[in-house]
């Protein structure tokens, strides 16, 4: 793991977004995995601008996004696809085919699943994934719990996931679904190269327990230390308790 600070929030999302374009740069077509969440839209940001400036080209990229909201999609106000749509999306040349949410609404969530495994082992697996980290520790979806999904999967939120998630839903957590449909942990394993992407006093504790702390489903972001080639992205604050 190689786990760089930085003074501030905007600083290390912005270290993680060179990487990306310098990976997009080497390798045009690009497999990414993506984030939501507060903490990944400084990167976001950074991307876009470095498209507006001719600098970040993702005609042939294809991004999968980690998670969304059971019930929720396209157009709904409070899902992660809007969410990506309004801070990524709709302001690069990224093929609409190529940018991958979980469908929420899907009729089957069973056969959503196992497609979007599939449609990620066809184009030959995950070259980079942003992940940003619940205060529980979660990774995408991934609850802490005494086992982990392998692959892209349902799951029941915690409240306290659904609370953190609130700001989508007019601050009421209790309109923040119960269920999810999320990556799986060993999807995300299987990516080349992972940035962990964590900024704020509230990421600390966890970030400590993550990076340093033993190897275990009840953390699920302690697997990356498991894994050959992560970078880890902290601000002064995240970095903290280290
Ligand atoms: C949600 C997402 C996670 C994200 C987490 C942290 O639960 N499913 O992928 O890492 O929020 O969000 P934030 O960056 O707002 O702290």
């Amino acid at each position: 793991m190689h786990i760089s600070t930085y003074s501030t929030a905007d600083r290390a999302a912005r270290a993680s977004a060179t990487r990306v374009l310098e990976c997009l740069r080497t390798h045009p077509s690009l497999v990414l995995g993506l984030p939501t969440g507060l903490t990944p839209v400084p990167l976001y940001r950074a991307l876009v601008r470095a498209h507006q400036l001719g600098r970040a080209d993702f005609s042939q990229a294809t991004t999968f996004n980690l998670d969304e909201f059971l019930g929720l999609g396209r157009g709904d106000a409070g899902s992660y696809r809007t969410f990506m749509d309004t801070h990524l999306f709709a302001h690069v040349n990224l093929p609409p085919r190529r940018a991958h949410v979980l469908d929420g609404r899907a009729k089957d969530w069973r056969a959503e699943v196992k497609a979007y495994d599939a449609r990620i082992q066809r184009v030959g697996g995950l070259d980079l994934v942003i992940l940003g980290i619940g205060r529980n520790g979660h990774l995408g979806f991934n609850e802490p719990g005494p086992t982990l999904a392998a692959r892209t999967h349902r799951v029941r939120l915690r409240t306290a996931t659904r609370r953190a998630n609130a700001g989508l839903f007019e601050g009421d957590w209790r309109r923040v679904p119960t269920h999810a449909l999320s990556m799986g942990i060993g999807t995300i394993l299987g990516a080349r190269e992972i940035i962990l992407l964590a900024t704020g006093q509230t990421k600390a504790r966890i970030v400590a327990r993550a990076l340093h702390g033993p190897i275990t489903t009840r953390v699920p972001a302690s697997l990356l230390q498991a894994h050959p080639n992560v970078a880890v992205c902290l601000d002064r604050d995240a970095a903290s308790a280290l």
